[in-house]
């Protein structure tokens, strides 16, 4: 809906523009489209794997921020009338993301795809093309939405003894139950780097009668269980 707006203000902008502003008025410093270009390259990546991987929370941040982008750019070009198309795609990207539709947000992903293309075509930048990409464009962030994966972790490889989440809901089935985890991440005394440890050690510490096995997690998954835990103290802190 938003998009739409931007869309509709955007071309009576161009009608009020061109009818009474001499185009000489506001020269743009030199490269600044193709800077936001740049970012743009970066967000359109960003996009992709946020969106494959279902992290549909970053795929809007993503998607909020190429429209901003877009926007810019916008009064950076020639001919502005040529965004709209660019705004429908994006609008449709849009759509996928908020249905959580994977398969939508493959197609409307390649028609935006297509359209960065179609309009460095029509500028005079045919070489410039763009594609769905391969790999993830930085190394130093994960697209996977780590507190999802985190919560269904704990259900899969907690939930046997540890009530992780809802109380009223849950039934673990050892006897006694071990603490449920919203107890756990509200000990005063409850720190995410003596979970990392504790989940990455054998626990002898526990005693031989109550000890629990170590669950043998990998380093991205303890990181998953540390942050869900984290919200769990954070939720019932409000
Ligand atoms: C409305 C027109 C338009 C749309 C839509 C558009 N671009 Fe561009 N793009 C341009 C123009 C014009 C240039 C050349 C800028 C320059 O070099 O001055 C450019 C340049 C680029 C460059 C080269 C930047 C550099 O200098 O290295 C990249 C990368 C790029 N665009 C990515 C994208 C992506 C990704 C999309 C789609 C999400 C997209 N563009 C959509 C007009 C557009
Ligand atoms: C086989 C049963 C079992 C499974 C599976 C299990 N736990 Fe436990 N866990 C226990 C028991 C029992 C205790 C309580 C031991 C005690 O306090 O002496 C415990 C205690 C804990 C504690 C508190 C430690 C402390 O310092 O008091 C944490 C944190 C914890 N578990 C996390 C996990 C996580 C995360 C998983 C899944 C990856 C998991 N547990 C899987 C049985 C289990």
């Amino acid at each position: 809906m938003r998009l739409l707006t931007f869309f509709i203000l955007a071309s009576f902008a161009t009608v009020a523009v061109s009818s009474t502003k001499a185009p000489a008025e506001t020269t743009p410093a030199p490269g600044a489209l193709s800077e936001l270009m740049t970012r743009l390259q970066l967000q359109h990546a960003k996009l992709w794997f946020a969106g494959k991987l279902s992290n549909w929370g970053l795929a809007s941040d993503e998607i909020q921020q190429i429209d901003r982008n877009l926007e810019t750019a916008g009064n950076l070009l020639s001919d502005r009338s040529r965004l709209a198309v660019t705004k429908d795609r994006l609008q449709a990207v849009n759509e996928a993301i908020l249905q959580k539709d994977g398969p939508a947000f493959t197609k409307a992903y390649s028609a935006l795809t297509n359209d960065c293309n179609g309009c460095h075509r029509t500028s005079g930048f045919a070489s410039i093309t763009i594609e769905v990409p391969v790999r993830p464009p930085v190394s130093n962030q994960l697209f996977v939405d780590q507190l999802t994966e985190g919560r269904a972790l704990a259900h899969a490889s907690c939930g046997t003894c540890h009530v992780v989440d809802d109380a009223a809901r849950q039934t673990p089935a050892s006897r006694p139950a071990a603490p449920s985890f919203l107890e756990i991440a509200n000990r005063p005394s409850f720190s995410a780097d003596d979970l990392r440890q504790f989940l990455a050690s054998s626990h002898r510490r526990l005693g031989p009668d109550q000890a629990m096995p170590n669950p043998r997690l990998a380093d991205y998954q303890i990181e998953a269980i540390v942050a869900y835990l984290e919200t769990l103290k954070a939720a019932s802190g409000r």
